[in-house]
């Protein structure tokens, strides 16, 4: 009598050999995340090339009671994409569906598979002379797919929103294998529940998304970017607010960087700010099609040094220099990595209270937690603040947690403002998070996923 096929098995031969990887060292990449803090041992790695595939893959591992664990370019803080150590989870790989289906620059849209790059999709856009607004550190590597999945943020939420705002379509493949083909390229669209919403964010805890359709901007011909220094973090605050009164909608990020990400990023990266030391700076970039720009941004920063609003600053005198500013700020978190553990926290809170929960947080640590480094950088113009903790590798981050997410609470802030909850945060949430709205997120998942099969653990506890 044959023995029945086990799962890595079974998969091979539906999807042929090069599209499993059941042991050896091809395994570890998909195993663990890049920062190396959650590892997994999956049962195999299935990488489908069709949606069709993909709902095959969650038939068969459901019929043989394994998890799915969804995986873009695995270059989550969360630990949302990675399996756990039992050794019986499936990770499923999006990087044989990769295609960009279509790039619309009358309608505004671009379609494409889940294991699409992000910078890649940007590139598309901008071939045809648009923007894909969403912009982010590891978008050199992050897909289209785990981007939705995360409701990514990075630098351009200020100005276009979440990328929540820029989804317009989703085909979505459910824990049963159902395909959900919503891949409309609409503006407008109220024709019952908005089903994606609930798809977007949500970790593929819900559903896994296999393609997308985004949103387009026309893609603006002049840009600035400064790089100031401040007084601190209420003087930045007044600075977004001149910045807004004079360029209006055209800021599109307003990122703040401590002396301490500065400090990092020089010795791990070995790259210098151009202007005077500080102790606070703020990295500004507005962008428009229209002529002037220039001359109103320069009339701007001049009325903020004659305000005393700005200690020092430099405006890029080219695409090149501009790049240069913005490393500075995009190798903080690599810098900080290589400086050692540090205790992550992506935290908002009000705009207006960001000072105040600055200085109060670092109060608060200074007496939980003596000798821990704050290296507090992020997305001021949204309220959310990289609020990361620079400890010994013995230190109890869950303490460090505690007291920093206890003055968020105390704020009326998030805990997660976008890099999700993930494995990391999932006991946090429950914790901040009021009952009712736990319940509610109990029956959604029971709802769509009322096994627990797709990527359990993460966002709720089991
Ligand atoms: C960033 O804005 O650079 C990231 O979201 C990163 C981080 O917390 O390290
Ligand atoms: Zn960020």
């Amino acid at each position: 009598m044959t023995q029945p096929m086990d799962l890595p098995q079974r998969l091979t031969s539906l999807l042929g050999p090069s599209a499993v990887i059941a042991e050896g060292p091809d395994l570890e990449p998909y195993a663990v995340d890049w920062r190396r803090l959650f590892p997994g041992r999956p049962a195999c790695v299935v990488r489908p090339a069709s949606t069709d595939q993909v709902a095959q893959v969650v038939r068969i591992c459901r019929e043989a009671g394994a998890a799915v664990v969804p995986q873009g370019g695995n270059t989550g803080l969360a630990g949302g994409a990675v399996p756990d150590a039992s050794g019986t989870q499936v990770v499923l790989s999006f990087n044989r569906m990769a295609a960009i289906r279509s790039v619309d620059p009358v309608g505004l849209t671009i379609e494409a598979e889940s294991g699409c790059i992000l910078k890649v999709a940007q590139d598309a856009a901008a071939a045809a002379g648009r923007l894909l607004p969403i912009s982010l550190a590891a978008e050199g590597s992050a897909t289209i797919g785990g981007v939705v999945a995360a409701n990514a943020g990075g630098v351009n939420v200020l100005r276009y929103g979440m990328t929540r705002s820029l989804v317009l379509g989703l085909e979505v493949v459910l824990s049963d294998g159902t395909v959900i083909n919503g891949l409309r390229k609409l503006r407008k669209d109220n024709a019952g529940y908005d089903w994606k919403q609930l798809f977007i964010g949500s970790e593929g805890t819900l559903g896994i998304v296999t393609a997308a359709v985004l949103r387009l901007l026309p893609r603006p011909k002049h840009s600035v970017t400064a790089l100031l220094s401040v007084r601190d973090p209420a003087a930045a605050l007044r600075l977004l607010e001149l910045a807004q009164d004079e360029l209006g909608d055209q800021v599109s990020a307003f990122e703040l960087i401590s002396a301490t990400s500065m400090q990092l990023v020089a010795k791990h990266a070995g790259l210098r700010a151009p202007i005077a030391e500080g102790e606070w700076f703020v990295l500004i970039e507005a962008a428009s099609s229209l002529s002037g720009l220039r001359e109103a941004a320069e009339a701007m920063l001049g009325s903020a040094f004659e305000r005393g609003l700005a200690l020092d600053g430099v405006i890029a005198e080219s695409g090149a220099q501009a790049a240069q500013l913005w490393a500075l700020r995009e190798h903080v978190t690599e810098s900080e990595a290589r400086e050692g553990k540090s205790v992550k926290h992506d935290v908002s809170v009000p705009l207006t209270e960001v000072p105040r929960f600055l200085a109060e947080a670092g109060e608060a640590l200074a007496a939980g937690a003596p000798g821990a480094r704050v290296n507090a950088f992020g997305h001021l113009g949204d309220g959310n603040i990289h609020y990361n903790v620079l400890v010994d590798a013995d230190h109890d981050a869950s303490v460090v947690n505690r007291i920093v997410h206890d003055v968020v609470a105390a704020f009326g802030g998030s805990i997660s403002a976008e890099h999700g909850i993930g494995q990391y945060r999932v006991g946090e949430l429950a914790r901040y998070r009021a009952p009712s709205e736990m319940e509610l997120a109990r029956r959604l998942k029971h709802a769509l996923d009322p096994d627990n099969r797709l990527n359990p653990g993460k966002v709720l506890l089991a």
